[in-house]
């Protein structure tokens, strides 16, 4: 098969990665890919949120499958233009899409489908939200649309809460916004794979979005993941797999738009049950970084059958042990990165680095983005897994970088 991966993070790195071991696979192309990700695979350029441009570089790779890694095509309708130009596609259409690009429309669906959720308020006027926080309780602080993993705030006060409205009316992507109850407990990215109609779930995994150790410091896209057969109990992922992605793809496909693509459910495990925060169209990053390392079988059959409507349900095989990553980020990130800075990189004798926002100045990689790269590692145990991902980043060098340094830490297996 003829593969192109659209995207340009360590998420797409990782996928490259992984599909480059696949035996059906005949060539590879990302687009547009990265400085680091070019030294390793064949790169195209391409506009990702232009659907025309990639139905044209899909038909002059004339590959069998496209697989879309971040949402933005998607919500621009990339995988409408492919699947209308006969071109199998791994990634939800437009329609489906939303579940992501408008927290909204992913109440109203979970409300349709019964699926558990925080109680959550809409609002069009940021005044209206405000004069609501006084009798709300906890509260986070939402926008309605994408805003790559920082339209959020878990605000610790009223004033934090009523500033966030602030910031979020003004430079958030739009002004309609979410006032939901702030719940307690662990969180969990829950992903399957899914064909409109049936779904394969994968490992479960852990993100840590905050920036600073102990979960402190403002959200971000994430600072590093991991995964491990036994970070939820036995039969635990199947049961949310029940509640969580079986009744949101039956809801959209009753609605006329069915989800093909990977699916992604984050989780918050409280007291009462799990609830699910929010719901994405694509698969995680960094998560990804560490489920690449996780899986074990090939992961190209089971994407191309997505795309064509024929998935085997059930859990994908997963190796034993565990998978940890660690994001490497520029100084300033998330609020404002300073980027330019020169990578030295030693490449890991075990691990893998997956690279993000570099590019390349006369042969030398520089930072060209917030989130840098994601050093991953596999070990029997997850102590032995986050030895190796943290050797892997103190290869990398970079003024002023932004490491945590407690991804993984409190997880004794
Ligand atoms: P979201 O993009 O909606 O997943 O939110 C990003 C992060 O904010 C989540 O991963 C949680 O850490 C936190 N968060 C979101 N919603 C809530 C909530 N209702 N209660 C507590 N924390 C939340
Ligand atoms: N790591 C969370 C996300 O990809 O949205």
């Amino acid at each position: 098969m003829k593969v192109l991966v659209l995207g340009s993070g360590a998420r797409e790195h990782a996928l490259a990665w992984k599909l480059s071991q696949s035996e059906q696979l005949q060539a590879l192309t990302v687009a547009p890919g990265n400085g680091a990700i070019a030294t390793r695979f064949a790169t195209e350029d391409v506009e990702l949120t232009a659907p025309a441009q990639v139905v044209a570089l899909a038909r002059k790779l004339e590959v069998d499958l496209v697989v879309v890694g971040p949402e933005a095509p998607l919500v621009a309708g990339a995988a409408d233009a492919l699947r209308a130009a006969g071109i199998a596609v791994f990634g939800p259409d437009q329609a489906a899409a939303r579940i992501e690009g408008s927290k909204a429309f992913a109440k109203d669906v979970m409300a349709a489908a019964q699926v558990p959720t925080a109680r959550t308020e809409v609002f069009d006027d940021p005044a209206k939200a405000k004069a609501r926080l006084a009798s709300f309780g906890p509260v986070v602080v939402k926008a309605d649309g994408l805003a790559q993993g920082k339209g959020v705030v878990v605000a610790s006060s009223e004033e934090e809460a009523a500033q966030a409205i602030d910031t979020l009316a003004s430079t958030g992507a739009g002004t309609r916004l979410l006032l939901e109850e702030r719940l307690l407990g662990r969180e969990v990215s829950v992903m399957a794979l899914c064909d409109g109609e049936r779904y394969a779930l994968l490992p479960a995994s852990q993100d840590f979005k905050r920036l600073l150790d102990g979960d402190r410091g403002p959200n971000t896209g994430g600072m590093g993941a991991w995964s491990a057969a036994e970070l939820l109990p036995p039969g635990e992922l199947e049961a949310l797999g029940a509640q969580a992605i079986a009744p949101v793809l039956a809801e959209l496909s009753r609605r006329g738009c069915p989800f093909r693509g990977a699916l992604y459910a984050g989780l918050m495990l409280t007291p009462q049950g799990p609830r699910v925060l929010e719901y994405n169209c694509r698969l995680g990053d960094p998560e990804t970084q560490v489920l690449m390392l996780q899986l074990g079988e090939d992961l190209l059959p089971h994407l191309d059958a997505a795309a064509r409507g024929r998935l085997r349900p059930g859990p994908l095989a997963v190796r034993p042990g565990a998978s940890v990553g660690v994001v490497l980020a520029s100084p300033g990130y998330p609020e404002r990165p300073s980027l330019g800075g020169r990578l030295a990189v030693t490449p890991p004798a075990e691990g893998e680095l997956f690279f993000a926002g570099v590019g390349r100045v006369s042969g030398q990689l520089v930072a060209q983005g917030g989130r840098v790269l994601t050093a991953a590692a596999w070990g029997p145990t997850v102590a032995r897994a986050r030895a190796l991902a943290y050797r892997a980043v103190q290869g990398v060098q970079l003024e002023g970088a932004q490491v945590r340094q407690d991804i993984a830490a409190r997880e004794r297996l």
